[in-house]
């Protein structure tokens, strides 16, 4: 038998673990994530309520209503991450695209198609579980073409081909089989930059303002709450942005966020080094005071979370140089990005 067209005897089994609650989903994003506190909640629950539907859309005949994501926020705050890392713990599978490549091509439909052919992929073949994965579409906040910048295909195009795969529906791979839409989760991604200032303008709700701290915080949660129209100005149109009623807001990182960013998620980019030098008999310690000067630095470029590990491997790669030529240096201790190491042997 080829793969994929193993047969469905595996589809009783629940996609997900039922035992995994939101709380435990955002414990677990926590040893990999940094912050974004109300993100992790917002894409933990949706993602619950996603796979408990299909469960009880098997077990009746209801309808599910799914409920796509869109997630906002700047780029290298952690939306990739969080994503990844959570199809990697309830063991679906998991891939990403760029809406604006798909703007880049004549042939959007063949574009899609090979993005659905990526998760049968993931799954190994396995249809059954590729219908229950996740699409990561990254910059749908980019669509809308630059003035005097025609675009291969509009951007409502793109949308509009994104919709029947998002509604759900039988897609025909290339192999000849059917790929069926309808319980895939789609997250959709984008920057939004200038969001809090269309948003400042369309919301009104600050005239039931009140000195109630209650009051004052519910007024806050409606300022805060993205309106689909706030998108249009971006370029999508109702039904795109109608596809998507949970939207979950990742802040900027800041300079300690960043700090914590290289020291303690499980795989944090210290955590890898270390490693490296302790594969070669060498510990590697690395004082706060460089982690908080990388920081800074990787703060200025702009890029939230990204420029991290460029630094870091700059700083590193002279030492990992000499490492293997000394036999031996017992350990690496780094106290400034400007001044060299100490090396300690035996
Ligand atoms: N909140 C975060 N916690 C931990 N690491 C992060 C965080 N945000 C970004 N990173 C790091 O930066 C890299 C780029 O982040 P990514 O998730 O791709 O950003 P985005 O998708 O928001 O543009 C990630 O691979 C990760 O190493
Ligand atoms: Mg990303």
């Amino acid at each position: 038998m080829s793969p994929g067209v193993r047969r469905d005897d595996e589809s009783r089994k629940p996609l997900l673990d039922l035992s995994i609650k939101p709380s435990s989903i955002v414990a677990h994003l926590d040893d990999f994530v940094i912050g974004q506190p109300e993100a992790k909640k917002v894409l933990s629950v949706a993602v619950y309520s996603h796979y408990r539907k299909i469960a009880q859309a098997r077990e009746s005949a209801v309808e599910i209503a799914k409920s796509n994501v869109l997630l906002i926020g700047p780029s290298g705050t952690g939306k990739t991450l969080m994503c990844e890392t959570l199809a990697r713990l309830i063991k679906v599978p998991f891939v990403t695209a760029d809406a604006t490549s798909l703007a880049q091509t004549r042939y959007v439909n063949e574009e899609i198609d090979a993005i659905l052919l990526r998760l049968v992929d993931k799954a190994d073949g396995d249809l059954t579980r590729a219908q229950a994965g996740i699409v990561f579409i990254d910059e749908v906040d980019k669509l809308k073409a630059p003035q005097g910048q025609p675009r291969t295909i509009s951007g409502e195009s793109v949308q509009h081909a994104l919709l029947k795969i998002m509604e759900g529906s039988p897609v025909k791979l290339a192999a000849g089989q059917y790929l069926d839409t309808t319980n895939i989760l789609f997250i959709c991604g984008g920057a939004f930059v200038g969001l809090d200032a269309i948003m400042s303008k369309t919301h009104g709700y600050g005239f039931i303002s009140t000195n109630d701290t209650e009051n004052q915080n519910i007024l806050d949660r409606l300022n805060t709450r993205v309106k689909p129209t706030d998108l249009f100005e971006f370029g999508l149109i109702p039904e795109f942005t109608g596809r998507l009623p949970i939207v979950a807001k990742f802040q900027e990182l800041t300079r300690p966020m960043l700090v914590r960013i290289l020291v303690e998620p499980k795989n944090s980019i210290y955590n890898q080094f270390r490693e490296i030098f302790s594969n070669e008999g060498v510990e590697l310690e690395i004082e706060r005071r460089v982690f908080e000067q990388i920081a800074e630095i990787a703060y200025e470029y702009k890029t939230g979370a990204r420029s991290l590990r460029g630094i870091f491997e700059e700083m590193i790669t002279p030492i990992l140089y000499i490492v293997p030529d000394q036999p031996d240096l017992k350990k690496v201790v780094i106290k400034s990005l400007f001044t060299d190491p100490t090396l300690i042997r035996t």
